[in-house]
């Protein structure tokens, strides 16, 4: 159970982390530091809206009861004027350092630059800011965000951030190294030659991770083709990943699979994942994602806008990669808490589990129903603007299935924990 302290006054969600007013987005900053997990996250704490960031932060000593802190990180400088955006914590010699972009607005409110940035904490909860990292790189549009950082077997520091090339508007990837951890010089692209087909117009929020030995590469293209015929991006914007080779000598990605979406739901965008080391030497990667509807390109009604409040993140998964290189999400053992689910028409709040090989049809509310027919699961929805019925189908091993129903979102695991499905509904 996400239990939150100090209490809020209206429980909006049970099991996802979510905001007391305004709009989240992306994770940010997943760390393990000084015996406290960390979850910072995109906020506009103004409006419910995608006008104005800053990064608001949970933090908890066992990933089940979170505490809302102050917010890290808003803006006060001429480089991030118009809002924090999404980035990434890496801790060295006991400090915490968060990276982001910072975004800038002319007058009219159109964003006209991003600068990449970092701070720095001794307690994880107050920030000093340390400027800028490095110059705009040569050849790429205003459209380069979100610095993911990471430490290299051979001791040098890594920095990858999403953009969009100048030449032909595509997305990409950059790669910067540095072996002081102050001077960054730019690799080049960490996608150079691959992975063409899933670039989009813009790539935003890679993420590069080992899990169970396997380097895997996640990151989150826009502007994808619609695959109607194989159920793939079907979102305004997707997800997946590539597991591969990362080498520190080319500062190159060598893909070995093709690009997977992670979630096949409606909602799911810009994860991120959390390093956790254990004293037995073990390490978990955690990965929490933006379950959101409402984008800067795609304004719309929420029902829970008229609350004021807007978006949840997923529930943290814990990764694995299996022998046929499939990535698995399988919500932390900490949370996951299920009994067998019996009655199918709009089961309360809880964590349920379906096994059986029959086919089966649940509903929540009149406007959301699962459905499993042979080896298929679909999801259907009335749009609550358009009021059209909208899917999304897997297929698979479906004999097994988790599912975590919050108030207003339901994750549905499935295939041995290799598909999953993030929705929300609104009775
Ligand atoms: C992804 C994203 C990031 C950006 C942030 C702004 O959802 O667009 O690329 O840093 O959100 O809130």
């Amino acid at each position: 159970m996400t239990k939150l302290v100090p209490e809020d006054t209206i429980e909006r969600e049970v099991y996802h982390l979510y905001p007391t007013h305004g709009l989240l987005n992306d994770p940010n900053g997943l760390v393990y530091f000084k015996d406290q997990y960390h979850v910072f996250f995109q906020w506009n704490n103004q409006a419910v809206n995608h006008k104005y960031k800053e990064w608001g932060h949970f933090v908890s000593d066992d990933l089940k009861h979170w505490q809302r802190l102050d917010n890290a990180l808003h803006p006060s400088l001429p480089e991030d004027s118009a809002g924090i955006y999404s980035g990434s914590a890496i801790v060295k010699d006991d400090k915490l350092y968060l990276f982001y972009t910072g975004n800038v607005r002319d007058a009219d409110g159109h964003s006209v630059a991003s600068h990449q940035m970092w701070a720095v904490s001794e307690d994880g909860i107050h920030f000093e800011k340390l400027g800028e990292l490095f110059e705009h790189p040569e050849g790429y549009t205003r459209h380069v965000r979100d610095p993911r950082v990471w430490q290299g077997k051979n001791g040098h520091y890594y920095l990858i951030v999403g953009a969009q090339r100048q030449v032909d508007l595509t997305g990409d990837i950059l790669i910067y190294e540095s072996s002081d951890f102050k001077t960054w010089q730019l690799r080049g692209s960490l996608i150079e030659d691959v992975l063409l087909d899933v670039r989009g117009y813009m790539i935003e929020c890679p993420d590069l991770f080992v899990v169970d030995g396997h380097t895997v590469l996640a990151f989150s293209p826009q502007g994808l083709e619609p695959d109607a015929i194989r159920h793939r991006y079907e979102n305004i914007h997707n997800t997946g990943y590539v597991i591969g080779r990362f080498d520190e000598n080319t500062a190159r990605f060598v893909p070995e699979t093709s690009f997977t979406e992670m979630d096949r739901g409606f909602e799911f965008y810009a994860p991120q994942t959390m390093h956790v080391p254990h004293d037995d030497g073990t390490v978990r990667q955690i990965l929490w994602a933006w379950a959101g509807m409402m984008t800067p390109e795609r304004e719309m009604m929420v029902p829970t806008i008229k609350d004021g409040w807007l978006h949840v993140l997923t529930v943290p998964r814990e990764l694995h990669v299996t022998d046929a290189l499939k990535l698995t999400q399988e919500p932390i053992d900490e949370i996951l808490r299920v009994k067998p689910l019996r009655d199918l028409v709009d089961p309360p709040v809880g964590q349920y589990t379906l096994n059986t090989t029959d086919n089966w049809q649940l509903t929540l509310g009149e406007d959301f129903e699962i459905a499993r027919t042979d080896n298929t699961i679909i999801m259907r929805r009335r749009q609550w603007e358009s009021n059209l019925w909208e899917t999304r189908q897997i297929t698979g091993d479906v004999d097994q299935v988790t599912l975590i129903i919050d108030h207003d979102i339901v994750e549905l695991y499935t295939d041995g924990y290799q598909q999953v499905m993030t929705a929300r509904y609104f009775k």
